[in-house]
């Protein structure tokens, strides 16, 4: 199973800026989980921990374990552990094992960074123990002028030689009906849907910080700090130009895929 092999140094304190608006689709996709009596739980891609916490709070006699490739982010969320019950490590969302079969498989806004979900999915499913549930929420705005834009600059002739690399991850996240048919197909109940949110944000160049957080960062490691300060400021202005800053805030419009399926064996 091929691995996200992307080096990204994540920061935490960015990407917790608007908390509060990434935190909402992590709880809306586990008010649809019903596993109480899961024992062993893996949130893949925890970031910096504070929701893989909350699962510990939802099932007390459950041992959890977050996973995630970024040194950064597991140093943030070391302060989350609970010997015995909540641990973290370093792990590749496509390779990593649990101790045993999971009873509760969650990712939360990281699958869309590994490829092959026609592959990574069915590898997935294979960790959870019988009547197993997978929960997973990726971004669905590939298509939506903050990634457009991104995209747009990275391949224009001024960057194109620098930032022209990679595959485009829009390929990864599919629409809620592809994942119905795959994980129906491996025999599970399935429960997939979409949610576009229209954030509202505060601040100066609140989709830039947004974006900094999260779609820029590969983009930005890879240049010098002229170049970064360069592109980001072109980047910003057109930002500007498709999300107007008005008196309430800057809308951001965020379509998010969600899955829920359960082992029916
Ligand atoms: C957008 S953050 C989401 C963090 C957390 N799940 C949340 O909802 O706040 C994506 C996380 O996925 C991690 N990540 C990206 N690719 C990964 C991979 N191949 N294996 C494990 N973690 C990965 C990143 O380091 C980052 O912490």
């Amino acid at each position: 199973m091929q691995g996200s092999n992307n080096r990204i140094l994540w920061n935490p304190q960015q990407y917790g800026r608007y908390r509060d608006e990434r935190s909402r689709p992590f709880f809306e996709l586990l008010a649809q989980v019903d596993a109480p009596a899961a024992h062993t739980v893996a949130d893949l891609g925890c970031g910096p921990g504070e929701l893989t916490a909350t699962l510990a709070e939802h099932w007390p006699d459950a041992r959890i374990y977050g996973v995630d490739n970024s040194a950064e982010m597991l140093a943030a969320a070391e302060k989350h552990a609970i010997p015995d019950r909540l641990s973290f490590e370093l792990g590749d969302a496509a390779t990593w094992q649990p101790p045993a079969p999971l009873d509760l498989l969650v990712s939360n806004a990281t699958l869309h960074w590994l490829p092959n979900h026609d592959q990574l999915l069915p590898h997935l499913v294979s960790l959870l123990a019988p009547q197993g549930v997978f929960a997973f929420q990726v971004p669905g705005n590939f298509d939506y002028p903050s990634h457009t834009i991104l995209k747009q600059l990275r391949t224009s002739s001024r960057w194109a030689d620098k930032l022209g690399w990679g595959a485009d991850r829009s390929a990864s996240s599919q629409s809620p009906a592809w994942y119905f048919e795959l994980l129906s197909g491996l025999g599970m109940k399935v429960n997939a849907w979409e949610t576009t949110y229209l954030h509202v944000l505060q601040g100066e160049d609140a989709v830039l910080q947004w974006v900094k957080g999260t779609a820029l960062r590969p983009v930005i490691s890879a240049l010098n700090p002229e170049d970064q300060a360069e592109f980001t400021a072109e980047y910003a202005a057109r930002l500007r130009e498709a999300y107007p800053q008005r008196e309430y805030g800057t809308l951001f419009p965020f379509r998010r895929i969600f899955v829920v399926a359960q082992l029916q064996v």
